[in-house]
């Protein structure tokens, strides 16, 4: 196969940042994905409505002339967000999902929740109007092994979350585990996962193995072999739980390339093309149109964009770095290496 066409993707997990950053990242999302659903952990965090609403008015502001790309609004839940804040959202129209952050689990999740129990009401407001719960499942308690915070979260957070809410739709977000994996293809209806791009990819060799390589540091960390070889069954195996989520994160440079670097890949720019070689490495490129194009649609109950990409099998090299107009710049995942997919422009 030389080429393949697809429905236009959508990206269901990303970070686009704001001010400079913002302008430096968003078009490469919109080449390639029809709509994104955009993390809100900015500085201060997207907790309203309002602020969804301005987020979603600088964003367009800050497209290509003649873009379509469609940017679907989150909210940042809190210990103290309310069930009338979550109706307005879901009346805007425009805030598709609200996303916990366990306080202190990852980047600009300080004021995010210190137990779920404090969540009761803007849960339950959720579930009534059905509106999706994204989760970062992840423990933070120092006692336990970063490799293991994810599979403990299951069992302490994620599985008594959905016994008491049963319709309460939830998307696991960038899943990086077997246990993540499974429980999720074993899960109710309600429940979803996406899967990033550098967890199909990789395991934890390619950061630690001869060197620190911090442009691989991310959260929930790169794990062992056997979880990335569960996750690449998922995102092939024809279920249409599992969904893309690049979990793009841009980073400063510096502040990757230091003595404590953010956690963060940087995959937008070749997002769609990162995709296919995993799905190549399956031989399970067939696959790749419902896990990148149908899957999240059909979970967040819209329509599947009404245009496609091409991809082809042509070399793609990926640059060292994207500059902003302010000299800083971002390191983008596989820096100065190849790909064998390029998106057709
Ligand atoms: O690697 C990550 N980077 N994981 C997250 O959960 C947050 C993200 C970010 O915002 O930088
Ligand atoms: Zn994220």
């Amino acid at each position: 196969m030389d080429s393949i066409t697809l429905t236009r993707p959508d990206d269901w997990h990303l970070h686009l940042r704001d001010g400079e950053v913002l302008k430096a990242v968003v078009n490469h999302t919109a080449a390639q994905m029809g709509r994104a659903i955009i993390m809100p952990n900015l500085k201060p965090p997207v907790t309203t409505t309002a602020q969804a609403l301005a987020y979603r008015e600088r964003i367009l502001a800050a497209l290509a002339p003649g873009s379509r790309f469609e940017p679907l609004m989150t909210l940042y839940l809190t210990d103290t967000t309310t069930a009338e804040e979550i109706e307005k959202a879901f009346e805007s129209g425009v805030v598709k999902a609200v996303k916990l952050y366990p306080a202190g689990a990852t980047t600009n999740s300080a004021s995010g929740v210190t137990d779920i129990k404090h969540c009761a009401g803007a849960i339950a407001a959720m579930e009534r109007v059905g509106m999706p719960l994204l989760i970062h499942g992840e423990v933070t308690d120092n006692d336990i092994d970063i490799f293991d915070r994810e599979a403990v979260f299951i069992e302490r957070v994620l599985k008594p979350l959905l016994e008491r809410h049963p319709a309460l739709k939830v998307v696991s977000e960038h899943i990086t585990t077997r246990q993540a994996a499974e429980f999720v293809a074993q899960g109710p209806d309600t429940l979803g996962a996406t899967i990033t791009a550098h967890h199909l990819l990789f395991n934890r060799n390619r950061m630690l193995a001869g060197g620190i390589r911090p442009h691989y540091y991310c959260l929930p960390i790169l794990k062992r072999e056997e979880h990335r070889q569960a996750l690449l069954e998922a995102a092939t195996g024809g279920s249409p739980k599992f969904f893309l989520g690049t979990d793009s994160a841009p980073h400063e440079k510096g502040d990757k390339e230091s003595s404590c670097g953010c956690a963060g890949a940087y995959t937008a720019p070749a997002a769609i093309e990162f995709y296919a070689t995993a799905f190549e490495q399956m031989n399970a490129l067939d696959k790749l149109e419902a896990f990148a194009s149908l899957n999240g649609p059909r979970f967040y109950g819209l329509e599947p964009n009404a245009d496609t990409i091409t991809l082809e099998r042509r070399p793609l090299s990926l640059p060292s770095h994207y500059g902003f107009d302010d000299g800083r710049s971002i390191v983008p995942m596989m820096a100065e290496e190849e790909l064998a997919w390029s998106l057709k422009r």
